[in-house]
């Protein structure tokens, strides 16, 4: 299958490697996918949005001149589309060595402003998505170790907030069963690694489902930037950048940590 050529400044830290990600279509899924094919992986972009995602791995193919990003549809809260996506990932990349856990939502809201439904459907999308994508990519990762999951969690999870009941759990348990998983692989002998990111505030459309309704965007984004101790928010390639160090075999000795990449939020 054709390499991506190399690029000035990148030194193929991912060459050879296989990776799946998921929610891939735009925001820090999509700037993964493209750091990781720059740095020499063939990468698998899957998202609900199967005509944003074709796109953004069209781009990358594009960029890199070679046809080493590959798109499928997957709704991570969907059991029945995991199997499919593992068979894709086998058919166009001929295995799976990453698997970064990236799709999710938020719902604000208070304790009191949500009724069963709406809380499940975070807890779906944020933590079953992992679940699912965990239990079903292990077969294949033991086919290929060195391996290496990553699952975005969020500083939401480490730090709560009364408006953020639902983010805050769901993201509070990505962190810990990344590490059941890191250990449950270390305990079997498996090189196969699990960690977990905790971004802060950062520049993608999920911003802007931060805001909540009946509230003024501007004011709440005032607000959150003032949180922040570097004084601005994140970029998506900055939290990429951390996904490829735990992708990558540089980071061989980490495994059932957490990342934070927050501007120096929970240093306060
Ligand atoms: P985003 O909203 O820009 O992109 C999320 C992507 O996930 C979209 O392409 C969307 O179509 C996809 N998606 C949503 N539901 C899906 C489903 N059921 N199946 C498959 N794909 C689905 O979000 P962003 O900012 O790129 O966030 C990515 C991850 O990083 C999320 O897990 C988020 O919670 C986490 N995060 C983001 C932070 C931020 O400030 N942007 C901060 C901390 C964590």
């Amino acid at each position: 299958m054709a390499q991506a050529r190399r690029f000035p400044g990148m030194k193929g830290r991912v060459q050879g490697k296989k990776a799946l990600i998921t929610g891939a279509a735009q925001g820090i899924g999509a700037a993964t996918a493209r750091l990781l094919a720059m740095e020499g992986a063939q990468v698998l972009l899957t998202d609900i949005d199967a005509d944003a995602v074709r796109a953004q791995a069209d781009a990358i193919n594009a960029e890199t001149g070679a046809t080493c990003a590959f798109a499928a549809r997957l709704d991570v809260t969907s059991e029945a589309d995991w199997l499919p996506a593992m068979t894709a990932a086998n058919e166009t990349m001929g295995g799976l060595s990453i698997l970064v856990n990236n799709a999710g939502i938020v719902l604000p809201g208070s304790i009191e402003d949500f009724d069963l439904d709406r809380w499940r459907r975070g807890m779906t999308v944020n933590v079953d998505s992992v679940f699912l994508g965990c239990k079903y990519a292990l077969p294949l990762l033991r086919e290929k170790q060195p391996a290496s999951i990553v699952n975005l969690s969020s500083i939401a999870g480490l730090i709560a907030s009364g408006n953020f009941a639902n983010y805050n759990a769901s993201k509070a348990a990505v962190w810990l069963l990344s590490k059941s998983i890191a250990l449950d692989c270390a305990r079997k002998g498996w090189d196969i690694r699990c960690n977990s990111v905790h971004p802060t505030f950062i520049n993608t459309p999920i911003l802007n489902d931060l805001v909540g309704e009946g509230r003024d965007p501007d004011s709440v984004k005032v607000k959150l930037l003032s949180q922040i101790p570097v004084g601005r928010f994140g970029e998506p390639e900055e939290v990429a950048q951390a996904i490829l160090y735990l992708a990558s075999d540089e980071s061989r000795f980490v495994t059932g940590s957490e990342l934070k990449i927050d501007g120096g939020i929970s240093a306060m």
